[in-house]
């Protein structure tokens, strides 16, 4: 864990400043970085190389994405790279948290929810897996018979918000799932809207954005206290458990109500979100290339028959698992994450100057032409057991690495990895010819451009004639999501492939 001490700068060659771009004299490049922040990532990766350098208004950052570099950060040397003032704003929302903390604090509540997330703990939440999917897909149904639209996002943000309370906190928040699912869309605001004169007014002032923040700890706060509450009365609900009986290691009491308040909030949050995110790429990844759902289709049909998964046929879905690697190689739901260094290093042999910014981008990482061939091009077979021997280990981290690596990353897997098979199994997902798959501008996680709507048609009635409805103009009309995104023209859209 983070206990190493910061390794020695090596000082066996004299280090230089790593080559990156000039920017304006006042802001650097916060401009591109501002206008797209996906494509200016991959464009500096393609122009400077694994190690650029830039400056964000006042602030020096790194982008870091050669696989011994990320390393160093990650693991290596991970006591030198802290989390920093560009993970602050998180705290705004979730406090002190799993995500947003350092040092003694984040390692008593890491070692305290550590249990529930290991590999043989959480293959008891497939049936919570099974069961949540299985009663949306029974909707699912009724809408196909309607022949009514759905909205692939809004579904898989509602999927996986439930999985993740009935299986960590035995808590059914189902009726809850449309207000939380706006309370998401008021986080993603009030974080990233850095600068704005709002802002900078004391907290206690009652601006817009004040009164977003104190709206979503009043609605987390009716969460925790039913959770509690209900774990209070049935003693069930695995991580609600070990949370109550945790205690702080600095004094020995049990942790307080804001301490559980801010974990449970982190939890939720950066639990369901992700994993919602993947869903929706690796099934329009799918529907998007007809030989991998062909393939996928003969894996389900050979390990499930005609049954639902369990902990060992979820096992055996081997071709599965590839698919959805591939999509989080390509749509890294956390496409990029940031740290701060302490002390000086050397990361491939440029200099790092302590109180700089490091930023790690599993987007660009991924799409490095010298660990992926053809990066753009979807290919589950990058992920065949000998082709990932081959590669550098940190050619891919979209859950992260080393001792702040994900603590969700196996529960985040067998959800994929089922839900996916599932989906398939009852329904077929095509997209209409033309339709461009893009990455939105992102703000915390890489959603796609626009709300994809999907018509659904059961396998079980007639092969399916699916369609997506591009909702982008509606959308933009009502203020939605999609009207905020910016338009891209990323050259790494899978239709460019
Ligand atoms: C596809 C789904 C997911 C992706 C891509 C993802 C990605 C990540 C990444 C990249 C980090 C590391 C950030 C950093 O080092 O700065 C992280 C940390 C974290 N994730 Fe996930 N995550 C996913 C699902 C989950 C789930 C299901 C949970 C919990 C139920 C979860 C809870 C957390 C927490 C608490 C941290 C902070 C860990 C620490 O610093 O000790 N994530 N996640």
């Amino acid at each position: 864990m983070n206990t190493t001490k910061a390794a020695t700068t090596p000082t066996a060659t004299p280090a230089a400043a790593a080559p990156g771009p000039k920017g304006s004299p006042l802001l650097g490049s916060l401009g591109p970085w501002r206008r797209n922040t996906a494509e200016f990532l991959l464009g500096l990766q393609r122009d400077y190389g694994e190690m650029v350098r830039m400056r964000l208004g006042p602030m020096t950052a790194h982008q870091v994405t050669g696989p011994d570099a990320v390393r160093r950060v990650l693991v290596e040397n991970n006591a030198n790279y802290v989390r920093g003032p560009l993970y602050e704003q998180f705290g705004v929302v979730m406090g002190k948290g799993l995500l947003t903390t350092d040092g003694e604090f984040w390692r008593g509540h890491r070692r305290a929810v550590q249990p529930v997330f290991l590999k043989n703990a959480v293959s008891d939440i497939v049936p919570n897996i099974v069961g949540a999917t299985n009663e949306m897909l029974d909707e699912w149904e009724a809408k196909a018979a309607r022949d009514e639209p759905v909205d692939l996002m809004t579904e898989m943000l509602r999927l996986t918000l439930v999985t993740l309370s009935r299986s960590l906190f035995a808590y059914d928040i189902k009726p809850a799932a449309p207000v939380l699912k706006q309370i998401v869309d008021d986080v993603v605001e009030v974080m990233f809207r850095r600068g704005t004169p709002s802002e900078m007014l004391p907290s206690w002032l009652p601006t817009a954005r004040q009164r977003k923040i104190a709206h979503i700890h009043q609605v987390f706060d009716k969460v925790v206290a039913d959770v509690r509450k209900n774990y209070a009365r049935t003693g069930e609900g695995p991580l609600i458990a070990l949370m109550e009986q945790a205690k702080d290691p600095a004094t020995g009491e049990p942790w307080t109500d804001q301490q559980l308040r801010d974990e449970l909030l982190t939890i939720y949050l950066a639990g369901h979100e992700t994993t919602a995110v993947s869903l929706c790429w690796t099934l329009l990844s799918i529907a998007n290339h007809p030989h991998v759902q062909a393939e996928l289709d003969e894996e389900v049909s050979g390990v499930l028959g005609g049954g639902t998964p369990d902990a060992d046929t979820a096992a055996g879905l081997t071709y599965t698992q590839m698919v959805v690697d591939e999509s989080l190689r390509m749509y890294p739901p956390i496409w990029i994450f940031p740290r701060a260094a302490v002390g000086p290093d050397a990361l491939d042999g440029y200099d790092i100057e302590a109180g700089s910014s490091i930023l790690l981008s599993p987007l660009a990482s991924h799409h490095n032409p010298r660990h992926w061939d053809n990066p753009v091009a979807f290919d589950p077979y990058r992920f065949t057991p000998q082709a990932v021997r081959e590669r550098p280990r940190m050619a891919y981290f979209p859950f992260g690495a080393g001792p702040r690596q994900c603590v969700g990353n196996s529960m985040a897997l067998l959800e994929l990895r089922i839900i996916v098979a599932m989906i398939n199994q009852r329904f077929k997902i095509n997209l209409i010819p033309g339709e461009a798959l893009q990455y939105g501008s992102p703000v915390i996680s890489l959603r796609p451009l626009r709300d994809v709507m999907v018509r659904l048609r059961s396998r079980e009635e007639k092969a399916g004639t699916v369609s997506t409805v591009n909702r982008s103009r509606e959308s933009a009309a009502r203020g939605g999501r999609g009207a905020r995104t910016a338009e891209s023209a990323c050259p790494y859209s899978p239709e460019s492939a």
